[in-house]
């Protein structure tokens, strides 16, 4: 029988399909010598030209990475172009804080969302913008040719980067370009890569935070997942294509390729490739780097980010403009946590260090064996321990304080100390100085903040760091509270609330025009920050000094490490941390086993959405049309073969922060979805790749078109895109009974 045969044949497709869960953020530069060969096995279809050449048009040219000003630098997310008008997509949480910024009661787009109906209602962002790699080269010889023995490791830093402004230079051909050298594997290869950066960047569309952020924080990090997470820009340059400032006289560029989009929906094991900027990974760190970040630093981040973000959502909750205001401060103090909360769980469940630790070992045993080795190498594990355990202890007295000194009054105050240290003597600098504070633009202190919001935290900040400072390492925080305040740091908060000059912008201003030294020093918003400052100088000098030993010897661990493995393993090719260039990973869609009994599968459909439905909530609302094309069953086009609308799904790709947005393609360089985020069981991902339990979460590309075009109506962009969709593929589909 037919569909007998048809069954055997998509077994074996499938074993063959079946792919290893893969590990690695490549160098585009690199795909034919070092990943080509696995890709084509994998199922892509397109040729090395195709996917990267500086020559000609290709898949590079639609990926885009965004940052915030005109650097290239730090790219925040991922962008992928699908029009020949500069159309762009990315993520709801990528465009979040310019569809913020453009929010207003009237106008909330968060709440709402927004729909350009043509190029005239595109709303300018400006601040972020859009850059596209021209072309990367290894430079390693040239920046590394000023680097000898006789340097310290500052002095070879230094030396490494005036280089490297002098490479960038070169080619940046009178400015119209915009290169970058990013150092590779801590310091042992440099590249250089060549932008254009676009910065008039506008907004085209965005579903309201319900459909955008469906699930908000409680879901965030997690599988299964129902979040339309995207959002629509366009790329706008001058009359020849050229990046340009904002100008109503720009016009949509033409880029060199845009991203179809297909309609043919995924299957397990379909070969998946996502291209992007990921940010920052460390999957070379040692086991006495992560100890630190699960026992010291991530816990005291962790604790003042939560109590940050919960003061913030309690009042977010009860006003629209105080909810707009904080929008982005909290979803970025919560995505944190929440990623910290998760690899605290994960590193130590996964057994990260452990994993190390073992690697740890063998390095050793390989150093031991050789005495040139144990020259350059034998000190560097130890090393790193003894420092990691110094920047263990100073921790606490850094970061506490450190937050605590930025906090409302407090960190206003700062900006005051220059006044007071002056000499008052030196007439001349005390009027200079009188001349700087009328110049202070005190309201901007204030703007965008909610008074009530503010007092809180500063309250609670105070709380904290009083229940979990040390007396003896503070002396004179404790001292202030015992003496003056009898033991009650509230009775300090209210003080600083109540009396200080830097609690409102009308006290600052009054005390500005008629300064007074005197007046400051018994500020008990100064009094606080002093004793704050002074105490994390304390503990700064021999913690940075810390961080720096940590540094170099982490470079010098990676270059052992290359060496250990070409020594041990040749046929393992060694990819370079996240470090916001471009970068691709390939792999399949896939389920996933989170625990004993449990199965995850690799979609998730609208139904979902109404089984998490809850009327009215913060998180889990949804707005009535979609709640009504839902119960119609109106997908149109957009459903899948079973007649369900397919929200999400899951793959093996490795990506990090700065992925987000990133276009997964199929093996055709399609664009099916927008990877997202990670999933939870990995959070430990990160620092130790985890093929049986990392997924990539993606937006499929279905159900952003159904929310383009049936939800929002707005065929227009429906019309700009190149949506695609396979013949069906005709003998096995056409199989009778
Ligand atoms: N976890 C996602 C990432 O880091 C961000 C998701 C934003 N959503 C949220 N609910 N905060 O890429």
């Amino acid at each position: 029988m037919k569909k007998t045969f048809l069954f055997v044949a998509l077994a074996i497709f499938s074993l063959m399909g079946k792919v290893r869960a893969d590990e690695g953020m490549w160098l585009p530069m690199f795909v034919e010598r070092l990943n080509y060969v696995d890709m084509q096995k994998m199922g892509l279809q397109l040729t090395p030209e195709e996917l990267y050449s500086i020559n000609n048009s290709s898949l590079k040219d639609a990926i885009v990475g965004l940052s915030t000003g005109a650097t290239p630098r730090g790219f925040f997310c991922t962008g992928e172009i699908v029009s020949k008008h500069g159309l762009l997509f990315t993520n709801h949480h990528c465009g979040y804080s310019d569809i913020q910024k453009l929010s207003t009661v009237e106008h909330d787009y968060l709440t709402d969302g927004f729909w350009a109906k043509d190029f005239s209602e595109e709303l300018p962002v400006g601040g972020t913008s859009a850059s596209f790699l021209v072309r990367m080269e290894d430079v390693t010889e040239q920046v590394l040719s000023v680097v000898n023995d006789t340097m310290d490791w500052a002095q070879r830093n230094r030396a490494i980067r005036e280089k490297a402004k002098e490479l960038e230079a070169a080619a940046s051909e009178d400015g119209k370009y915009n290169p970058i050298i990013s150092s590779f594997f801590e310091g042992n290869e440099y590249y250089m890569f060549v932008y254009q950066v676009y910065t008039d960047v506008r907004l085209v569309g965005t579903p309201p935070s319900s459909v955008g952020k469906f699930g908000g924080d409680t879901d965030n990090w997690m599988w299964p997942r129902h979040t339309g997470d995207f959002s629509i820009f366009r790329v706008y340059g001058d009359a020849d294509g050229n990046p340009a400032p904002y100008s109503p006289d720009n016009k949509p560029i033409t880029p060199k390729h845009h991203l179809p989009i297909s309609l043919d929906g995924i299957q397990k094991d379909d070969y998946t490739m996502i291209w992007g900027f990921p940010g920052s990974t460390e999957r070379y760190m040692t086991s006495y780097g992560i100890d630190y970040n699960v026992d010291t630093f991530y816990p005291i981040i962790h604790e003042i980010f939560k109590l940050q973000t919960d003061i913030m959502d309690e009042f977010m909750q009860k006003d629209a403009a105080v909810n707009i205001m904080y929008a982005d401060d909290k979803a970025g103090l919560a995505n944190t946590w929440k990623n910290f909360e998760g690899q605290m769980l994960m590193l130590r469940k996964n057994k990260v260090a452990e994993t190390k630790a073992e690697l740890e070992n063998q390095f050793t045993e390989w150093v031991d064996s050789d005495k040139t080795r144990t020259e350059e190498y034998g000190e560097v594990l130890n090393t790193l321990k003894e420092n990691y355990a110094l920047v263990s202890e100073l921790s606490e007295n850094i970061y506490y304080p450190n937050y605590l000194a930025m906090t409302g009054a407090i960190g206003i105050a700062g900006e005051f100390a220059a006044y007071v240290d002056i000499d008052k003597k030196d007439k001349e600098a005390v009027a200079a100085a009188e001349e700087a504070l009328k110049a202070i633009d005190v309201d901007a202190f204030f703007a965008e903040t909610y008074k009530p919001l503010e007092d809180k935290m500063l309250v609670e900040m105070l709380k904290l760091y009083y229940n979990t400072f040390n007396a003896e390492a503070n002396p004179d925080f404790y001292n202030l509270v015992e003496k003056k305040y009898k033991g009650d740091v509230v009775a300090l908060a209210n003080d600083i609330l109540e009396n200080s000059i830097f609690a409102t912008p009308e006290s600052i201003k009054a005390f500005i025009e008629k300064p007074n030294a005197k007046k400051i020093e018994k500020d008990p918003a100064y009094v606080v920050m002093n004793i704050m400052i002074n105490h994390l100088m304390s503990g700064l000098a021999p913690y940075r000094m810390a961080m720096q030993t940590i540094d170099e010897n982490n470079h010098l661990f990676v270059k052992g490490l290359r060496e250990f493995y070409a020594e041990t393993q040749p046929e393992k090719s060694l990819y370079p941390d996240a470090n916001s260039s471009m970068r691709m990973s390939y792999g399949s869609v896939q389920d996933y086993q989170p625990a004993d009994a449990i199965h995850y599968d690799y979609i998730c459909t609208a139904n979902g959405i109404m089984e998490k439905y809850v009327p009215g909530d913060y998180e889990f609302d949804v707005p009535q049309r979609l709640l009504d094309l839902i119960e119609a069953r109106d997908f149109g086009q957009y459903a899948d073969e079973n007649g369900e609308l397919v929200v999400c799904f899951l793959s093996t790709n490795d990506i990090t922060g700065g992925n987000s947005g990133s276009p997964i393609m199929n093996s055709k360089g399609e664009l099916i979805g927008l990877a997202f985020d990670g999933n939870w069981e990995a959070m430990s991902g990160d620092v130790n790749f985890e093929p049986k339990l990392q997924r990539t979460i993606n937006v499929d590309a279905r159900y952003v078109l159904f929310i383009i075009d049936k939800y929002a109506g707005a065929t227009n962009l429906i019309e700009e895109l190149t949506i695609v969709k396979s013949e069906p593929a005709t003998e096995e589909l056409t199989v009778e009974n």
